[in-house]
């Protein structure tokens, strides 16, 4: 079984990393940058302030468009794509999290490509060029600062879409972890959870493995338990912070896949992406309803790889049966500390037949795919995960 690593982005690292922006910007040759933001964070911490200065310092010209919102929206996508034609923009300064990151992925996309920027997201073509995109983290939590996906969600259908390409992959990613001390609570809280799924779904492959890589990724998911736990009660902790900053980075860039089966399983996220899409939750909160139940549906078939994920992270000498049990029980006890809901109900959601119906075309891509590689899920799969996370 052969594996792949790629992961050409230079990180830039640690406290007051965010005032190497202007050089980096100049390593790049930037001659003009389309300055891409969320909603008031960046502006409020002064970042924006300080992003702005930099790149009059170093006589880079730059447009700006801020307005991402959690769950990137095509619309903001497309405007991003005409700006960028008409202003000539040769590179994208993301300043946010993941949803900002992504949106500036997609309009890198668009501004090069020619026809419609979904295409890519449907799954209908490839894309061959995209304007480079660099990164200032201001979020830990989807890795997208370092990984080669973003996900992009499509106003007509609610339907969110992820698309994976090389040439998305930035050019630097800035990780500054002071910048994540104004993360609230509840958003450290899903990055978390977000952080340690990355890991997760890889550890579920369905080929052989490394146990050095399973060891990495214990590691990984350890830490970001006790680092998360931390960074709630202590909003400024600086080892807190850069803890996840890394692991957010690291856990989704591939190195937690080398040696492993490459495609790991993904359900959850598939099936996380369909929710968030259609009732606009937080991405890590559905993923911390879906993975225990996901849990309960696919055990049986492997007992003994959830064991060891129990054993490796949480110390669970059981093998088995009753060592996969406990590591669900202990995962589950892991989320309630990070206050998630555990069901859809929980999180407000009262799921009819009808958006049931719905969430499974979406899913199935209207019967045109399965998903997983642990375990082949069927649509008749799906509904009873999605029924077990009721
Ligand atoms: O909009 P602003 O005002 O900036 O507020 C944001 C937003 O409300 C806030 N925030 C960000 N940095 C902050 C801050 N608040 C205070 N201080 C700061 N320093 O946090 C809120 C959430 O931001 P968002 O970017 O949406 O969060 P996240 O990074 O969790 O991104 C979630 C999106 O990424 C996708 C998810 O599906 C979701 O759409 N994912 C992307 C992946 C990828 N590209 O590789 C992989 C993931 O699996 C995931 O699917
Ligand atoms: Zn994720």
């Amino acid at each position: 079984m052969i594996s792949s690593y790629y992961s050409p982005t230079r990180v830039v690292f640690g406290k007051g990393a965010k005032s190497e922006v202007g050089k980096e910007l100049e390593k790049e040759g930037a001659k003009k940058v389309l300055v891409h933001f969320g909603g008031s964070s960046a502006e409020k911490s002064g970042l924006l302030s300080l992003v702005r200065k930099s790149l009059k310092e170093k006589k880079i010209d730059f447009v700006e468009l801020g307005g991402v919102k959690p769950n990137p929206r095509l619309s903001l996508v497309r405007k991003g794509i005409e700006i960028g034609k008409k202003e000539g923009v040769d590179f994208i300064l993301a300043v946010g999290g993941g949803s900002v990151i992504d949106s500036a992925k997609a309009i890198g996309y668009g501004i090069k490509e020619c026809g419609d920027v979904w295409d890519f997201y449907d799954g209908r073509k490839e894309a061959q060029n995209s304007v480079p995109i660099g990164v200032i983290l201001t979020l830990s939590a989807t890795g997208s600062e370092l990984s080669n996906s973003s996900v992009i969600t499509n106003e007509e259908g609610f339907l969110k879409r992820g698309y994976n390409n090389d040439i998305s992959r930035p050019r630097f990613a800035i990780l500054d972890p002071e910048l994540t001390y104004t993360v609230s609570r509840y958003q450290t809280e899903v990055g978390s959870i977000d952080i340690m799924m990355h890991t997760i779904e890889r550890f579920f492959h369905s080929g052989d493995g490394l146990d050095f890589t399973d060891e990495l990724a214990a590691t990984l998911i350890r830490d970001t338990i006790e680092k998360g736990l931390i960074a709630i009660e202590n909003p400024d902790n600086y080892q807190a912070r850069a803890s996840l900053m890394w692991a957010s980075s690291l856990s989704h860039n591939g190195l937690m896949a080398l040696g492993n089966d490459q495609r790991g399983d993904w359900a959850c996220h598939q099936l996380e992406h369909e929710l968030s899409g259609m009732f606009d939750i937080a991405h890590g909160a559905g993923l911390a309803i879906l993975f225990p139940a996901w849990c309960q549906y696919v055990y049986k078939d492997e007992p003994e790889r959830f064991a060891k994920l129990g054993r490796l992270v949480f110390g669970i000498k059981e093998s088995g049966e009753d060592g996969a049990l406990l590591t669900i029980e202990k995962f589950k006890q892991c989320f309630r500390e990070f206050e998630m809901p555990l069901s859809l109900k929980e999180a407000g959601i009262d799921l009819s037949d009808e958006m049931l119906e719905e969430l499974l075309d979406k899913a199935t891509f209207y019967g045109k795919r399965t998903l997983g590689a642990f375990k082949t899920l069927e649509r008749e799969d799906m509904k009873a995960i999605y029924l077990l996370a009721k």
